[in-house]
């Protein structure tokens, strides 16, 4: 007995660097307020490693659009194209997943623009809409330079994709070509943006205080509402009061000012990923990582024979084989339950384990999401005080914040800690953020055109 509890002493302590004290998110605070005006600055931008991109959506929706629109969402573990009809009041909405297989992930930038154009063609013909001419809104969740609303130049590959050919290039006019190749089908691409943005929209569509959008699922990032006047590089019509950035940043840290707070887990994850140096923050976070940040400590401390008697199992070895819905599923148990943590630990063939190791197990895994979360509470409060307004909703989307059970609540407490006195702020889970707000961007500017003809 006097061991076991040792050993989960000792994993406690070794689990210290995954705690970040609050002098340290104060100054990640600072640090990524910075960050944000370098982004925004005309001088800094090019260094600048949080991009702020300009998204050129001006408009949020009014709750007036109307009509059937097509909306494409590319960018997490799914592809999926929707067909939405937006009513008085409501929408309907009928979607379809598609898989993008590995060998496109990694091919070429014509084979998955290729395969995106003949998913939609299907799904038109499925839909009884094959011979119709619609407008489409396209959510692209990767870094883009956005050169005008319909005019995105792809800046790096994210989160597992690396299509060749496509970096610095324009994303629409891919699509575009792709679909000019089938010819068969009649598309108007009225909206590229990026999956914050939609879910900032899609929130906006029914609350009017929503004014940043968050995404922590298989990568994480936030747009936010921010002055024109402090957009440096914005040189489009001057009357708009305030614009929509894209933050990115998921590429926070990527020039070491994070590493005052990461460990070797981290570093770890970084090397083996295919692309290392990038996206540091966004490997703190993000479903795509936090399972694997899980696996790694948990292979530290059992062959420091501290957990599982000091025996692994192949699987426990394998890079990748710790979900992040795993982490989800231990922290639902209740405490002193460990049904779930059970269930997992006989997946990866560690039916040896005892409870001590378990209880370990779910402390390794709390470490790591309480981290994950306390970073975004960190980028939000930053932004909640940089907007400095009264009372800001947050739309939140994303698989980490929708299915781990208490990223919302360490959220909530955490944010309300670290922003300024006097500011109010709500979390808000998007329905279906990236889906319904391409098709709203797209009505956007459907209505927008239409008034000015
Ligand atoms: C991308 C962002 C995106 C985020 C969430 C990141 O990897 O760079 O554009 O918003 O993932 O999907």
């Amino acid at each position: 007995m006097g061991i076991v509890v040792d050993n989960l002493q000792r994993i406690r302590e070794e689990c210290e660097v995954l705690k970040m004290t609050d002098k340290q998110i104060k100054e990640i605070m600072c640090r990524l307020h910075n960050d944000l005006k370098k982004g925004l600055s005309r001088a800094d931008h090019d260094k600048a490693t949080v991009k702020c991109w300009i998204t050129y959506i001006q408009d949020l929706p009014n709750g007036k659009e109307r009509g059937k629109f097509l909306a494409l969402d590319l960018g997490g573990t799914n592809f999926r194209v929707l067909i939405i009809n937006l009513g008085e009041n409501h929408f309907d909405m009928q979607s379809k997943i598609y898989a993008i297989p590995k060998h496109i992930m990694t091919g070429t930038g014509i084979a998955l623009f290729d395969h995106i154009a003949e998913c939609l063609a299907n799904f038109m013909k499925e839909h009884g809409v094959y011979e119709e001419r619609l407008a489409l809104g396209f959510t692209f969740s990767f870094p883009l330079k956005q050169l005008g609303l319909t005019k995105g130049v792809l800046q790096r590959w994210t989160k597992g994709f690396s299509c060749s050919g496509v970096v610095g290039e324009d994303v629409v006019q891919g699509l575009k070509d792709a679909i000019a190749r089938r010819g068969d089908v009649q598309i108007d691409i009225c909206a590229i943006l990026n999956d914050t943005t939609g879910t900032l929209m899609s929130c906006a569509w029914k609350n009017h205080n929503c004014k940043i959008g968050l995404i922590v699922g298989t990568g994480s990032n936030a747009c936010y509402v921010e002055k024109t006047a402090n957009c440096e590089l914005f040189d489009g019509e001057p009357e708009k009061e305030e614009l929509l950035i894209n933050t990115e940043w998921g590429a926070f840290g990527d020039d070491g000012s994070l590493d005052f707070v990461r460990t070797e887990f981290d570093r770890e994850v970084d090397v083996t990923s295919i692309n290392p140096g990038k996206q540091i923050q966004e490997k703190m976070i993000s479903g795509m990582y936090l399972g694997e940040l899980v696996r790694l400590a948990l292979v530290k401390f059992t062959r420091m024979g501290l957990l599982f008697g000091g025996q692994g199992s192949d699987l426990l070895f394998e890079g990748g084989s710790f979900y992040t819905k795993y982490v989800s599923e231990i922290e639902s148990d209740k405490p002193g339950d460990f049904t779930s943590c059970m269930e997992v630990l006989e997946e990866l063939g560690l039916s040896h384990a005892s409870d001590a190791d378990m209880a370990a197990v779910r402390y390794v895994c709390e470490c790591v999401s309480r981290r994950a979360a306390h970073l975004v509470s960190a980028g939000i409060a930053t932004l909640l005080n940089k907007m400095n307004e009264p009372r800001v909703t947050v739309g939140i989307d994303g698989s980490v914040y929708r299915f781990h059970p208490h990223f919302h609540t360490l959220m909530c407490e955490k944010i309300a800690q670290l922003v300024r006195p006097g500011l109010q702020f709500d979390l808000m889970l998007s329905e279906d953020g990236s889906g319904r707000g391409a098709a709203l961007v797209a009505a956007v500017a459907c209505r927008e055109a239409e008034q000015g003809s």
